[in-house]
């Protein structure tokens, strides 16, 4: 009997040492720190999608014809887009890194890739390559480049059939073969971790068209994630399958949530020690959808970005671009008050911890070593309690340095700080120990 513990327990170990076969690379560490140093990066979410401007799901959603949606490339002519001036306008929020769709369901890709002609330069008038474009005015603007990149597919034949792309018509679904379709991903990231200089970022979508308990499916990311570590060892691996990360993988994704919540249903999966990122939307949708303009206010996004900072983690805010290339104006003009107000409050987001309370009713809190970040929303009293754990040394408002009343109490500090209101965000930094 004890022999059969000692043999099983041996066999458990063996087991256990096979699924940790991941170890992150110096240079991953290193992108990992500096990544969540960040704690703000902007998404876009743009392809010919943009031209029917009715969201990036467009072709599954209306169930078309793959070909009859094809051919809209041969109408994409973005004459505006210019990537310095995206760069620019990007960099302006505050924002530390860009997520671009490399490849979005639909297949289509935005650059030049030799695996398919379904490709900008291929199969458009435009011709140019706007990730080649982009990439070089990111390392000319000195801003990191993370892409977005799809494992579900609804255009071509080989992909297996997932639970969504179902109304997709056109596809042969006699031609699926996930051999062929994991050798053309592969060849594509190939491609954009060549060709595309340093990329801090791989950030997978569509696990989730097969999940694991409904369709048995074997992906084969042990393979695709250890090709991307091999061929960019600093490069991040992400996936927004929306559980909990795989090994291999480097952050830990939160789709429209804060990490722990999950008001939208796709979140609340456990959190995981790696980096976290939570993405969100600057309207209701992903890629340009022309009768969503309801923009939230540049308030709410500020404290949705404190928020997440809160959590410990990364804010990705999509902006989706029009079918002429430009950010619209809206967008560009949220950004810019956001980046307005980082550039005098970034100090308390940037380089910052989850602070040491829950979000509270009247706001949150944000740690940077041995000063925390009283961030104060609203309150409508004059003294505020903290149930800290820490010995306060010291208080005064972030802004004007003024000194603010405070009292240890049992189980905590109460600060003199008076009602807060029509403020985005009322800032005390208190010295602890
Ligand atoms: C979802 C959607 C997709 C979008 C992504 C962004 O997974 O399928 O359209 O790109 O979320 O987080």
């Amino acid at each position: 009997m004890k022999r059969i513990f000692v043999t099983l327990l041996t066999l458990l170990s063996v087991v256990g040492a096979s699924a940790q076969w991941y170890q992150p690379s110096e240079e991953n560490l290193k992108t990992r720190e500096e990544f969540s140093n960040d704690r703000f990066g902007i998404f876009i979410h743009w392809g010919i999608y943009s031209m029917f401007a009715q969201g990036e799901w467009y072709l599954q959603n209306a169930g078309l014809d793959r070909d009859e949606y094809a051919k809209a490339a041969d109408g994409f002519y973005p004459h505006r887009f210019n990537a310095d001036e995206w760069v620019s306008a990007i960099k302006a929020s505050g924002a530390k890194y860009i997520c671009i769709t490399s490849r979005h369901h639909d297949s289509f890709s935005m650059w030049d890739t030799e695996a398919s002609d379904f490709n900008i330069v291929d199969a458009t008038p435009f011709k140019r390559d706007i990730l080649k474009e982009l990439s070089e005015a990111c390392q000319k603007q000195g801003i990191a480049l993370h892409l977005y990149y799809s494992h579900a597919d609804w255009s071509r034949d080989d992909y297996p059939q997932g639970r969504t792309g179902y109304w997709v018509k056109g596809r042969d679904r006699s031609k699926t073969s996930y051999e062929s379709y994991f050798n053309f991903m592969n060849q594509q990231i190939t491609e954009l971790l060549t060709n595309y200089g340093p990329i801090r970022c791989i950030w997978f979508d569509g696990w989730w068209d097969h999940e694991e308990d409904k369709t048995p499916f074997d992906w084969r990311f042990d393979e695709q994630y250890a090709m991307i570590h091999k061929l960019q060892p600093a490069c991040l691996v992400a996936n927004n399958h929306h559980v909990t990360p795989f090994e291999g993988e480097d952050v830990q994704i939160f789709e429209r949530d804060l990490p722990g919540e999950n008001i939208h249903g796709l979140s609340g999966q456990e959190i995981s020690q790696l980096p976290l990122e939570t993405c969100q939307t600057m309207n209701g949708m992903w890629g340009y959808k022309i009768v969503d303009q309801d923009y939230k206010s540049t308030e709410t996004l500020i404290r949705y970005l404190v928020s997440t900072a809160a959590k410990g983690a990364n804010l990705l805010l999509n902006v989706g671009p029009q079918p002429n290339g430009e950010l619209p104006a809206v967008a560009v003009e949220r950004m810019k008050e956001m980046g307005e107000w980082l550039a005098v409050n970034g100090e308390t987001v940037y380089g910052t911890k989850a602070g040491d309370l829950k979000q509270q009713v009247w706001g949150c809190t944000t740690r940077k070593d041995d000063r925390l970040f009283v961030h104060i929303f609203e309150l409508d009293q004059d003294v505020l309690y903290l149930p800290l754990e820490c010995k306060v040394t010291s208080a005064k408002v972030f802004a004007d340095g003024k000194p603010v009343k405070f009292k240890q109490v049992t189980g905590g500090v109460l600060l003199e700080v008076g009602k807060v209101a029509d403020t985005v965000d009322y800032i005390v930094e208190l010295r602890t120990r």
